[in-house]
């Protein structure tokens, strides 16, 4: 059983091949591009595919996926269709995710851009401040990490809002499905946070109709991808006060270009795709799981559903 892992780490302080090592000592791991054997290698770790991978690896069994999403993957041509492909579900970055989406709902919620800019103008003055239970918060995917966002949510006790493809039932939560919810949830959403995969029917979603459809001084949280967004409409309603403001962590290009308007509008928090990262420790036990599954002919967890997109 022999794994590649394409890493931007050098091998010698790659924390994953120890790691899996540790948990199934009988592994080959090798690193891209010192492959060995190409007919041994069973499976590929990776976040994207660089030049030539699939046509060195005529043998692979299956492809795990590095990250949450993976939209990059299916996006790229050279990447076989027929093989399975699982996406990582990491308990570490599932917790990090909801830190920052608490850190920015609780931003916004206790007005600190404000307060921040009277800082800054040695201005003195106290604005109301809404109860929790009147913020409502709105979350786009109730997957693994929008549902664990909400759960870290609700002892604030704020009015908690999601929406999914599939209709979904979760407790304190108003959930809204497919086009059919989409108006009435955007609608009783005071602050809206991304947490969708990107696929073909998800791309550019936040645009000026969705932006138009949330209440007046609204705040976006996106966390999820930057082509979700389309950048100039969603400038327009910052300039224009609509949106009273926009956390963002990632971009359509990422790193986000030097003259960007994001990097200096006033009514946006920029990070730079830091919100929630990897932790090979914590995600080596899904791949460990996997390998075996592979070497058993079982199915994959996390497995992805090509059509579905995610
Ligand atoms: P997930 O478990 O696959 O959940 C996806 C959710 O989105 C599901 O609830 C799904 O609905 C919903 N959805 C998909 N397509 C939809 C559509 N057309 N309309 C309405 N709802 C739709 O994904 P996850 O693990 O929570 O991850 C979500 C995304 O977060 C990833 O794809 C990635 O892009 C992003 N992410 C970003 C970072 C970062 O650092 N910024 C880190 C990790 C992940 P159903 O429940 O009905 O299937
Ligand atoms: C990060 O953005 C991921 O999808 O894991």
């Amino acid at each position: 059983m022999a794994l590649v892992i394409v890493s931007r780490v050098h091998p010698s302080s790659d924390v994953w091949a120890p790691e899996m090592r540790r948990l199934m000592p009988e592994i080959d791991v090798r690193y891209w591009p010192d492959v060995g054997n190409p007919d041994e290698v069973d499976a590929v770790l990776m976040w994207q595919a660089p030049d030539g991978l699939f046509d060195r690896l005529p043998k692979l069994k299956a492809i795990f996926a590095t990250g949450a999403g993976v939209d990059a993957i299916l996006g790229d041509a050279s990447v076989p269709k027929h093989l399975p492909l699982a996406r990582l579900v990491d308990p570490s970055m599932t917790a990090e995710m909801s830190e920052y989406v608490t850190l920015q709902v609780l931003r916004f919620h206790r007005q600190e851009p404000t307060y921040a800019a009277q800082q800054r103008d040695r201005v003195w003055k106290v604005h109301p401040q809404p109860h929790p239970e009147q913020r409502r918060i709105g979350v786009m995917g109730l997957g693994e990490l929008g549902q664990d966002a909400l759960g870290k949510l609700a002892p604030f006790g704020f009015a908690l809002g999601g929406w999914s493809r599939t209709p979904k039932a979760l407790e304190g939560v108003e959930t809204f499905s497919g086009s059919d919810g989409f108006a009435r949830f955007l609608a009783r959403t005071d602050i809206l946070v991304n947490l969708l995969p990107l696929t073909a029917e998800t791309e550019n979603i936040i645009d000026a109709r969705l932006l138009g459809q949330l209440p007046e001084g609204a705040f976006l949280v996106n966390c999820a991808r930057g082509r979700h967004v389309v950048d100039d409409d969603l400038l327009a309603a910052l300039d224009s006060g609509r949106l009273a403001g926009a956390a963002l962590d990632v971009f359509r290009e990422e790193p986000l270009p030097a003259d960007h308007r994001f990097w200096s509008h006033p009514r946006v928090i920029l990070t730079p795709h830091a919100a929630a990262l990897t932790n090979p420790l914590t995600a080596t036990p899904q791949i460990v799981e996997n390998l075996r599954r592979v070497q058993a002919g079982q199915p994959l967890v996390n497995l992805v559903d090509r059509s579905r997109g995610y």
